[in-house]
């Protein structure tokens, strides 16, 4: 109700400058015009990219050190920067979590074993302008089990963004992440967040991968925000590592991710991080 008349008052930018004033002093939400949107789709690109090009090296015997070296120089070499690394003090240029490791795993001397899986959250920085994606990937053959929690968790993602239009709500994205995670018997995890991003790593809105329909934030074009469901296997609860970053899975059950950076189009979504799910 609030911004109905959002569409008849677009500018040039495609950014109605009542509603871009009010997502800014009601929620410190900026929205993107064609500019900024262009540099995230670049810096996107490259990231999915390296996606790419790190599927290829996953495999038994890599360590996930050997990870953190090739997205380092890959993104280098494309004149980017990894904004993981010095990001609150987080010491490499990528967060690899394995098996029960949730997220802001830090590459190390770990080896790569038949039947884990592996993800793998890249963030570059090109031009100013930041995206962010992640995937888990498995290593060789993995079990059922395991298949089907990737398998689930990558089908979250996706419906999570199939609900992404302007006048839906974050609400709506929540809520059909949460419900296909539980109904297959998952939980999500709830202390870990998507978020805005763009202009910098993490901007608002926080975007909750659990929630009601109509509830919450109504999404408008120009918003930019990642949606990056944590589904475990087990139970909800989550600890912290003493390394001060690695959350893993409480009940030492598996963890999967897959995060892709959208944009709220005037007539729906597109992924300025586009890869298969
Ligand atoms: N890429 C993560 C996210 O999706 C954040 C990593 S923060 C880091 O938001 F410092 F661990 F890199
Ligand atoms: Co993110
Ligand atoms: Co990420």
């Amino acid at each position: 109700m609030l911004f109905r008349n959002a569409k008849a008052r677009l500018n040039r930018r495609n950014l109605s400058p009542s509603v871009e004033a009010e997502y800014w002093k009601r929620y410190r939400i900026r929205l993107k015009d064609k500019n900024a949107v262009d540099g995230i789709a670049r810096a996107g690109d490259l990231v999915v990219r390296t996606l790419d090009m790190i599927r290829e090296h996953i495999r038994p015997g890599v360590t996930t050190e050997a990870l953190n070296a090739l997205v380092h120089d890959f993104t280098l070499a494309h004149g980017a920067v990894p904004a993981p690394l010095g990001y609150r003090g987080f010491p490499k240029s990528v967060c690899v979590s394995v098996n029960d490791e949730i997220c802001h795993g830090i590459p190390g001397p770990r080896v790569l074993a038949e039947g884990d899986i592996v993800n793998v959250d890249v963030t570059s920085i090109l031009d100013g302008w930041f995206a962010d994606a992640n995937r888990t990937f498995p290593v060789g053959q993995i079990e059922p089990a395991a298949r089907r929690l990737v398998q689930v968790t990558a089908e979250c993602l996706a419906r999570g963004m199939s609900t992404v239009r302007p006048g839906a709500t974050l609400g709506d994205v929540g809520f059909a992440i949460q419900s296909h995670a539980e109904a297959s018997g998952y939980s999500v995890v709830r202390e870990l967040v998507g978020h805005g991003v763009g202009h910098a790593f993490h901007e608002q809105p926080q975007v909750n991968h659990t929630g009601r329909p109509g509830l919450g934030i109504v999404l408008v074009p120009g918003m930019v925000f990642t949606i990056e469901p944590m589904i475990n296997q087990g139970g909800l609860g989550i600890r912290r590592l003493d390394d001060g970053w690695t959350v893993v899975t409480d009940d030492g059950s598996l963890s999967a991710q897959f995060e892709q950076t959208v944009l709220v189009t005037a007539d729906g979504v597109r992924s300025l991080t586009p890869y298969p799910l």
